[in-house]
């Protein structure tokens, strides 16, 4: 059985349809990387995942659960067993580093303030931030706030993780930093389905690449079927296109 399962998922926001019929799997291990054209609709298929946006079809199901028919409190329990990263990292600014990971534990987990301290300093060292639980996030780099909000995720011993372009709001010398601790996360076993405009990272890390374009996931395969020079894949076409804007080759 997949960790997690998408079936037939369409979205509409402003009487447009922004997901179309969108059906994925994420087997258990499994990183899965969604790349595509802006306002293609990711991100608005990783909140449908996430159940920040209620799919008006389809369902969404986590372990063989489906979500759909989860009362309101367990959505609440459903939406915590899956990690949400974002672009911006979503942190809370009065509250320290270790703070940010330990408040959810201490609020939805129930640990006490020192056992959540105690796993909020864990996370934070497994991403490298053992040195800098006690700033706040405006003493921060751009990836050390990321790293931040991924130790918060992990904090929860997610089932899945979901990355929606985790680097792109960062400058280029901090992207390396955030995409490490991704990688150690998929080869430590991790399930993650991560938009990206990252090309290399991805095609180094997954086995499956998911293209999405006006709503549709019309192209997917391993990196080596879709990107390969000649390949004629919309996906080749778009990662040469970013290449180039990148200034690559
Ligand atoms: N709340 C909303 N109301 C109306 N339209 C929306 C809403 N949220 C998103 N959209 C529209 O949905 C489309 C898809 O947006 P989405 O953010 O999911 O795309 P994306 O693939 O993540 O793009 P990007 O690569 O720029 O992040 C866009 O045209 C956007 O304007
Ligand atoms: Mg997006």
């Amino acid at each position: 059985m997949p960790v997690l399962e998408a079936r037939h998922i369409s979205k509409s926001l402003g009487g447009k349809l922004i997901v179309d019929d969108v059906s994925l799997t994420l087997d258990q291990g499994e990183l899965k990387v969604l790349i595509g054209p802006s306002g293609g609709g990711k991100s608005t298929l990783l909140q449908c995942i996430h159940y920040l946006h209620r799919p008006d079809q389809g369902e969404v199901l986590l372990e063989g659960r489906s979500a759909a028919e989860m009362g309101r409190r367990n959505i609440c329990a459903f939406r915590q067993e899956i990690g949400m990263i974002f672009q911006d990292f979503n942190l809370f600014d009065h509250l320290s580093a270790e703070n940010n990971v330990a408040v959810a534990l201490r609020k939805v987990k129930k640990f006490s303030t020192r056992a959540a301290l105690e796993r909020a300093r864990a996370e934070l060292a497994r991403v490298g931030l053992a040195d800098k639980a006690r700033l706040y996030p405006a003493e921060l780099s751009g990836g050390q706030k990321q790293r931040v909000s991924i130790a918060r995720a992990l904090a929860m011993d997610p089932k899945v993780m979901l990355l929606d372009e985790p680097t792109s709001a960062l400058d280029p010398e901090l992207i390396g930093e955030v995409l490490n601790v991704i990688a150690d996360l998929a080869q430590g076993g991790m399930t993650m389905l991560m938009a990206t405009h990252q090309i290399g990272f991805a095609r180094r890390l997954t086995n499956e690449i998911l293209f999405m374009e006006k709503g549709r996931l019309t192209e997917r395969g391993s990196p080596a079927e879709l990107l390969a020079p000649g390949s004629n894949s919309r996906a080749a076409e778009f990662c040469a296109k970013l290449a180039q804007l990148m200034g690559r080759e």
